[in-house]
C-alpha cells in the first residue's frame, strides 16, 4: 500500500515516526477520516475545513491543508481504488521536538501522514439494514470535542464497553444529555422531528450529521438542534447514529431496551434512501 508521509509517497511499511513526535508523546495532533465511494470522495472539502479549524485552534505551523485533497485523490489512484469503497485517513501532528509541554520554538513543521484502506461495505450494509444495539456511558471526555484530536482514550474505553456488551456503539451522556457516539453523531425522532445535539464544544460537527440535516430539509422532515435528555429518551420513536463509517444507522436497542417497535423506523429509512442518492457518483 502506498501512503503519503511529509511530502513523499512511499510504501506504508517504510514509514517511521520519530519518538519525539508530539503526536506520539502528547496526542498533540488531529485526524480526519474521509469516505471514498466508487467514483469519488465524499465531501473532502468539508473534512479539510474541519481539519483547518482544529489546526487554527491548536496554532499549528500550518493551518491550511487543502493541498491534501489532491494527495488523497492521488493515493486512491496509486492504490487502484477508484472503483472501490475505501477510507482515507489523514493524521497531522504538531511535529517533532524534545518532550516539553509548551509549543516548541521555533515551531516545527507538522508531521503529515495520509493513507487509504479498503472498506468492506457489506458488513456495514447489514448493520444499516438491521440496526445496531448501543449503550449509554458517562461522557468523561474533555470539553473541546469540536476538534478532531487523536486523544481518543475515552472513546476507545467507551466503545470497548459497548463491544463487551455485544453492542456496536456507546453514546456519551453529559449532565443528563445524550451528546454523540464514540465515532458518530446521535439523532432521535420525537413526534416526527429529527432532534440532535446542537453544535458546541462538546460534540464533533460531523460531516454526515450536516448532510443528514440538509436531507431532512429537502424531504420536509422537521429538525431540531436541541439537547436530548436521558429522562425523555424512552419517548423517542427512532434513534440513529450518523458518521463517515456508519452513514445513517438505526439504533434498535439502547441499554437493553427496544427503541420504538424494535425495528428501524420510517424516518431513518427515508434518510437512508436519500443518503444513498448523495453518495452515487
Ligand atoms: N469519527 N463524533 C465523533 C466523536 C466522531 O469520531 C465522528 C467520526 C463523528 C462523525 O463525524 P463524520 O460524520 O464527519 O464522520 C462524530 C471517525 C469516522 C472515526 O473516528 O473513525
Amino acid at each position: 500500500m502506498i501512503a503519503y508521509f511529509n511530502g513523499r509517497f512511499l510504501p506504508k511499511e517504510e514509514i517511521r515516526i520519530p519518538v519525539d513526535d508530539r503526536g506520539f508523546l502528547f496526542s498533540d495532533s488531529l485526524y480526519e477520516v474521509i469516505r471514498h465511494y466508487p467514483g469519488g470522495l465524499f465531501r473532502p472539502d468539508a473534512h479539510i475545513r474541519r481539519l483547518n479549524h482544529g489546526a487554527g485552534h491548536l496554532s499549528l505551523s500550518c493551518t491550511d491543508f487543502s493541498y491534501l485533497i489532491p494527495v488523497v485523490q492521488d493515493l486512491v489512484h496509486q492504490n487502484h481504488m477508484e472503483k472501490q469503497d475505501a477510507l482515507a485517513y489523514i493524521h497531522v501532528t504538531r511535529g517533532c521536538a524534545p518532550r516539553n509541554h509548551p509549543f516548541p520554538v521555533p515551531a516545527p513543521d507538522p508531521t503529515i501522514y495520509v493513507c487509504v484502506s479498503l472498506f468492506d461495505p457489506a458488513a456495514r450494509a447489514r448493520q444499516r439494514n438491521t440496526g445496531i444495539h448501543a449503550i449509554t456511558v458517562p461522557d468523561i471526555r474533555w470539553s473541546r470535542c469540536d476538534m478532531k484530536t487523536t486523544g481518543l482514550t475515552a472513546n476507545v474505553l467507551a466503545n470497548q464497553q459497548a463491544a463487551e456488551k455485544e453492542c456496536h456503539e456507546a453514546i456519551f451522556v453529559r449532565d443528563g444529555v445524550l451528546m454523540e457516539g464514540t465515532h458518530s453523531n446521535f439523532m432521535a425522532v420525537f413526534d416526527d422531528t429529527v432532534t440532535t445535539a446542537p453544535l458546541s464544544n462538546y460534540i464533533l460537527g460531523g460531516i454526515t450529521r450536516d448532510t443528514v440535516l440538509g436531507l431532512c430539509r429537502n424531504l420536509g422532515i422537521r429538525t431540531e438542534e436541541s439537547p436530548i435528555y436521558q429522562t425523555r429518551i424512552h419517548l423517542a420513536s427512532e434513534l440513529m447514529v450518523t458518521g463517515t463509517t456508519l452513514e445513517v444507522t438505526p439504533i434498535i436497542v439502547l441499554d437493553g431496551r427496544p427503541v420504538g417497535n424494535g425495528m428501524p423506523g420510517p424516518t431513518t429509512r427515508a434518510l437512508q434512501a436519500a443518503f444513498t442518492e448523495c453518495i452515487s457518483f
